[in-house]
């Protein structure tokens, strides 16, 4: 048989098939890495709103109660957005020329509501409930973080199955009294851990089925 390749090509076949393997090594850990990087979860990106509403103001600031403005959240399963008529309960008095409050004005008027950016979803597929979570005592201040700290809304957690599951396969952790649950920058009391123990027991948290698919795929 007449030799084809020259005895130097074994060389660089090897080195292409190499080269092959480790790009694709590269490219399947740039994938993941940049899946779980803040460019696609969205994590600590803050959104451009049609006014530039400050919870560090109102909330942080002023002191309002999460409930006024997002009234669903004990209830229903969205924690749902203010309509315009609140904030006018204020800016009807306050703030009454600003240009930057223009769009609420306009809103109120053609009695169309503002269209805020969403920060946080989760795909169709998956089913989510805040009043479950909010009465079972997670936190707004677990999920969400400070927003008390935020002059614009960020998102403060990436929203992953991996996330969700993480605190369902040991939710006793996360557990604060219910009615503390719209505090942020919560202290714990000294006796916390015998707290949430009673919790577990007093409000029925059941990590055992926790986990099924059915409970957030249904
Ligand atoms: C005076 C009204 C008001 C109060 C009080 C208020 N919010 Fe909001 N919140 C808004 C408005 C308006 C938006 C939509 C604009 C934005 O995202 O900043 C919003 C958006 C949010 C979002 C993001 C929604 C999304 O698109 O994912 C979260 C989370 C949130 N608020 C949490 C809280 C928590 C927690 C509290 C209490 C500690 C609170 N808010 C108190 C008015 C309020
Ligand atoms: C309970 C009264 C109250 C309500 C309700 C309220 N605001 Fe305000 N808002 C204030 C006060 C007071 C200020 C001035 C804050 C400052 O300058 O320290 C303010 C300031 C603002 C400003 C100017 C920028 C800033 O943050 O200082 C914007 C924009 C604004 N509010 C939007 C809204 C929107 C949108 C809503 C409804 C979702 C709303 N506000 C509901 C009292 C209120
Ligand atoms: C266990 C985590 C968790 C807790 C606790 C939680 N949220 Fe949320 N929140 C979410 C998720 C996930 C979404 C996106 C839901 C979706 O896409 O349907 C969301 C969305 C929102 C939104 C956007 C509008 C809506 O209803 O979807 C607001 C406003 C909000 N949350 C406010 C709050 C407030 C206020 C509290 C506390 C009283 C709170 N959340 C507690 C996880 C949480
Ligand atoms: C920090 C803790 C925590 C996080 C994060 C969390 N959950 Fe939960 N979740 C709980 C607790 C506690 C319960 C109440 C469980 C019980 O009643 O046994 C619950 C209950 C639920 C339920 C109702 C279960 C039932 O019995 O019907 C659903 C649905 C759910 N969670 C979906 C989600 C989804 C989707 C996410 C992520 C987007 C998520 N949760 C993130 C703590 C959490
Ligand atoms: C506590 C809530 C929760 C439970 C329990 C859960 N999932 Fe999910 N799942 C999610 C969330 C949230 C997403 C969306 C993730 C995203 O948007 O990045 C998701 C996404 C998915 C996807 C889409 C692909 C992906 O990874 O994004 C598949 C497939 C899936 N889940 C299968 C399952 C199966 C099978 C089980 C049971 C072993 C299960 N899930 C249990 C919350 C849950």
């Amino acid at each position: 048989m007449p030799q084809i390749f020259a005895r130097s090509a074994n060389g660089i076949t090897r080195f292409v098939l190499w080269g092959g393997v480790c790009t694709m090594l590269l490219v399947a850990t740039a994938g993941t890495a940049l899946l779980r990087s803040s460019f696609l979860t969205g994590v600590g990106e803050a959104a451009a709103q049609p006014v530039p509403f400050s919870h560090k103001h109102h909330v942080g600031q002023l002191g309002i109660d999460c409930r006024y403005c997002h009234n669903g959240v004990e209830t229903s399963n969205s924690a749902g957005l203010p309509a315009t008529e609140i904030c006018m309960t204020c800016h009807s008095q306050l703030y009454t020329n600003a240009a930057m409050l223009a769009p609420i004005r306009t809103s109120l008027a053609r009695s169309q509501p503002l269209h805020w950016q969403r920060v946080n979803s989760v795909p169709d597929f998956v089913y989510f409930n805040h009043s479950i979570h909010v009465n079972k005592g997670v936190a707004c201040e677990t999920c969400h973080g400070a927003v008390d700290d935020m002059p614009l809304m960020a998102r403060a957690e990436p929203l992953s199955m991996e996330w969700c599951l993480g605190c369902h396969r040991d939710p006793e952790p996360n557990l604060r009294p219910p009615q503390d649950a719209f505090l942020m920058h919560w202290n714990p009391p000294e006796d916390i851990a015998k707290i949430r123990q009673s919790l577990v027991k007093l409000l029925d948290v059941h990590p055992e089925t926790m986990t099924d698919c059915y409970v957030c795929h249904r």
